[in-house]
């Protein structure tokens, strides 16, 4: 299903079906009934002196930027764990449990895209603008996507400090984060436009670079969440890791692929990765199958921000066939 990370979907017929045959049913409804009680609790929150004017402005930050997407990732703790337990019961608390996890996972991908969106310099994410392009926001939303960041180990810490695997938990959130920055890192630095520019990249450089921004957080931290919850060590599972990651970066090359050719009203966001200069799949591909005259075109209108420029980097990529 090409989707990309884009706009809030409903459960697909295929997903329901996945779920009702593994026993899993109401997963979706119950586990968004768990999301307002958290963002209740979070504004609410009264170890600091905040004024009313500020709460509002935190739940309206985190409603607008938290709970619109695809839910993926949160759904995906749900479904490792109840497929982890199957054959023991699962009680409410225990599904509360799975709940505060998975959402802390859609509140990480909430700060990132949020902070990604500024880097990017995007227009549109979940059919709204993004959240820095609101004019009582601008750059303030970069100290928002910290709040969001810091809401997770609120949570984490509110409901899991008595566990066993509270260690591990801690453990687990500060390595993705650091994975993911680097990641976020490795991507921006890959965004060079000058003369030797196109000529970095490679499949080996774009696999690195998506394993760390996007497929630890995405695939590996989900199921990692869900394991720790079941009671299971995450040592003993390095070759689901590896599975996990691979998933991540087929993810990611989807993402990619949609950003230039999906319609951004399917997507909820307008792509940017040729304006931007991005180490794109497209881009690696392109260049690994192109003739020189191609290759010229290529490096004369990548990383423009101009339409035309753009237009005629996706007429070569559908020249090269790289167009479905
Ligand atoms: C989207 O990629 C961005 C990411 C997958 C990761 C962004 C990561 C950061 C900003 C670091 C965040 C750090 C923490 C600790 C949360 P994309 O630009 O290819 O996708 P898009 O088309 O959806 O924008
Ligand atoms: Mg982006």
């Amino acid at each position: 299903r090409l989707r990309g990370d884009a706009s809030p979907a409903k459960c697909t017929r295929q997903e329901q079906r996945w779920r009702s045959d593994h026993g899993i049913v109401d997963a979706r409804e119950r586990f968004l009934r768990a999301y307002g009680r958290l963002r209740d609790d979070l504004v609410g929150d009264d170890s600091c002196d905040l004024t009313d004017e500020a709460r509002r402005w935190l739940a309206q930050m985190i409603d607008y930027n938290v709970p619109g997407g695809k839910l993926n990732r949160g759904l995906s703790v749900i479904d490792s764990y109840l497929l982890l337990r199957q054959g023991s019961e699962v009680t409410e608390d225990d599904f509360f449990l799975a709940c505060v996890l998975g959402w802390c996972v859609e509140w990480f991908q909430a700060c990132a895209l949020l902070l990604d969106d500024i880097m990017d310099d995007s227009h549109t994410r979940r059919d709204q603008i993004c959240w820095y392009r609101r004019p009582e926001v601008g750059l303030r939303g970069i100290n928002d996507g910290i709040i969001l960041k810091c809401h997770i180990l609120i949570m984490i810490k509110k409901y899991f400090r008595e566990k066993p695997y509270f260690l591990d938990l801690l453990e687990l959130w500060s390595e993705i984060a650091l994975q993911t920055s680097l990641g976020q890192m490795l991507d921006l630095i890959g965004t060079h436009t000058g003369a030797d520019g196109l000529a970095k990249y490679s499949i080996e450089g774009y696999r690195r670079i998506v394993k760390y921004k996007t497929a630890y957080y995405s695939f590996y931290l989900p199921v990692a969440n869900a394991l720790l919850l079941s009671g299971a060590e995450l040592e003993d599972f390095s070759s689901l890791k590896d599975i996990l990651i691979e998933m991540g970066i087929y993810f990611q090359i989807q993402d990619d692929y949609l950003d230039c050719f999906a319609d951004p009203n399917t997507i909820g966001k307008i792509g940017t990765d040729i304006e931007d200069h991005k180490c794109s799949w497209l881009i690696v591909q392109a260049l690994g199958h192109a003739d020189n005259n191609q290759i010229e075109v290529l490096h004369k209108n990548y990383g423009k921000k101009d339409s035309s420029s753009v237009s005629e980097v996706k007429r070569t990529y559908a020249a090269l066939d790289l167009k479905v």
